[in-house]
């Protein structure tokens, strides 16, 4: 595809083009960025519809950071290769080379990449999120005037922390008529007291693991996130009433946490209280009361600390509140290393044809801004894409969701879509 020329985008040719111009940040002992003027930033295309939005998200950016510092300040993008344009550059999925300067860049952005099903072929996302241990999955959801399917979705405004590593995601799961899931009910019934009714023979077994070390860390994540960003209300989800070995402990793991000395006195847990300046509340919220409370009264939330498999559920609740994870970003993040990306998949039915919403990437990259500390660029960011889509501007699915409501709509493609975003950006 025709790539646009920005000279401060070095696109990969036969290896990672490193550029003398760019530094790479450094992370601190205590796991905290150091953040040049001049970063070195890795992006990976993705497959589908991922060459076109990420030429939009590199022109927003790019933008809003020139004119937010003019010029003191600039990212240096490297691409990277990963999913199909690395399988027909290198003939791996995920070469070392891309894990390699991932590592050394320490935060980087990547669009969608899919998983061919049934080729024995594992999923790279996970993949990456196994190397870098980017234990919480973050998601912002927050409304930006486009179209939604309820009314007033300005009250919604909800950053998911979602666990990345363990539950029943961890892929230890023993298929029915199996050796393995003969041993295990067979262990399960006489060693463990399991009753038989619970274990038919046929029975297929999925195991749900889940710690204290990993859920404290990502608890810390998300409450250090609410005291930095003055979010007030924390609610830590799970079906502790009945998965008490694994949701429940997560629960009460989360409380233990809100009682640690860095949190003591700023995080309070009195359900009636009310957080004063510079407090949060960290209340306890039973998973299907809190999908139903999203719809009823999304206001009331403003973090939600979930597991892996709850947090999937929420954030794309939340997402479809506010009109579809065509609109929503999201970040991986660990301790300091960080990878963002778009929420949708790879859109293949539409990729090629320049009509991508290049929305999820794009806000991506303004969460990865607030990521590096440069959150004057990120909010320039923001404010261009309410007013562009306040101008009832947008690639065909915000068109047809404006039509569907009746207001009037231009349609445009992505990168003229791109275009009057970052000239809305001043
Ligand atoms: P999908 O998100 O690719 O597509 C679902 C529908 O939404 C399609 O009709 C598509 O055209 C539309 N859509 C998605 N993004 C859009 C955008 N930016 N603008 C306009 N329309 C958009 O989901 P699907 O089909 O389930 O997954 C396809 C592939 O993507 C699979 O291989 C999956 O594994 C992968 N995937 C990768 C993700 C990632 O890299 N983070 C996340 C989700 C899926």
């Amino acid at each position: 595809m025709n790539k646009t020329a920005f000279e401060n985008v070095f696109y990969w040719e036969g290896k990672a083009q490193i550029p003398q111009e760019g530094k790479f940040i450094k992370l601190r002992e205590d796991k905290t960025l150091e953040v040049p003027e001049n970063p070195i930033i890795p992006f990976i295309e993705g497959d589908g519809i991922g060459p076109e939005i990420t030429q939009a998200m590199l022109l927003i950016v790019n933008t809003a950071v020139e004119k937010t510092y003019n010029g003191s300040r600039k990212i240096y993008w490297v691409e990277l290769l990963a999913g199909d344009k690395a399988e027909e550059k290198t003939r791996e999925r995920l070469p070392q080379e891309t894990l390699d300067l991932l590592k050394e860049s320490i935060v980087g952005i990547k669009g969608p990449l899919g998983t061919p099903v049934g080729k024995g072929v594992r999923s790279i996302n996970s993949a990456l999120r196994r190397a870098f241990d980017y234990y919480s999955a973050v998601r912002p959801v927050y409304w930006m005037g486009q179209p939604t399917p309820i009314p007033n979705p300005e009250r919604v405004n909800v950053v998911v922390f979602r666990e990345n590593t363990d539950d029943v995601y961890a892929g230890i799961e023993f298929f029915s008529g199996s050796e393995e899931a003969k041993k295990a009910r067979e262990f399960l019934i006489k060693e463990m007291g399991a009753k038989e009714e619970g274990f038919p023979e046929d029975v297929g077994i999925t195991v749900k693991p889940m710690s204290e070390f990993k859920t404290k860390r990502h608890v810390r994540k998300a409450l250090r996130y609410a005291l930095e960003n003055n979010r007030k209300v924390v609610a830590v989800i799970g079906k502790g009433n009945i998965m008490k070995a694994t949701e429940g402990a997560f629960i009460n793991w989360a409380f233990e946490v809100a009682d640690e000395p860095e949190f003591k006195g700023r995080v309070i847990t009195d359900p009636e209280a009310e957080p004063r300046e510079g407090q949060v509340k960290l209340v306890k919220v039973i998973t299907d009361q809190m999908l139903m409370q999203l719809v009823l009264k999304p206001e009331a939330y403003d973090v939600i600390i979930a597991q892996n498999l709850n947090g999937d559920y929420v954030s794309d609740l939340a997402a479809a509140l506010i009109g579809g994870p065509g609109f929503v970003p999201s970040g991986n993040i660990g301790d300091g290393y960080a990878l963002f990306e778009s929420t949708h998949g790879t859109a293949w039915d539409i990729a090629g044809k320049g009509i991508a919403n290049p929305l999820s990437l794009t806000l991506s990259g303004a969460m990865m801004l607030e990521y590096l500390g440069w959150k004057e660029a990120a909010e320039k960011i923001y404010d261009a894409v309410r007013r562009t889509l306040d101008s009832r501007i947008g690639t065909p699915d915000i068109a047809n969701g404006f039509r569907k409501q009746e207001i009037e709509a231009k349609e445009v493609g992505t990168m003229e879509f791109a275009r009057e975003i970052a000239s809305r950006i001043e």
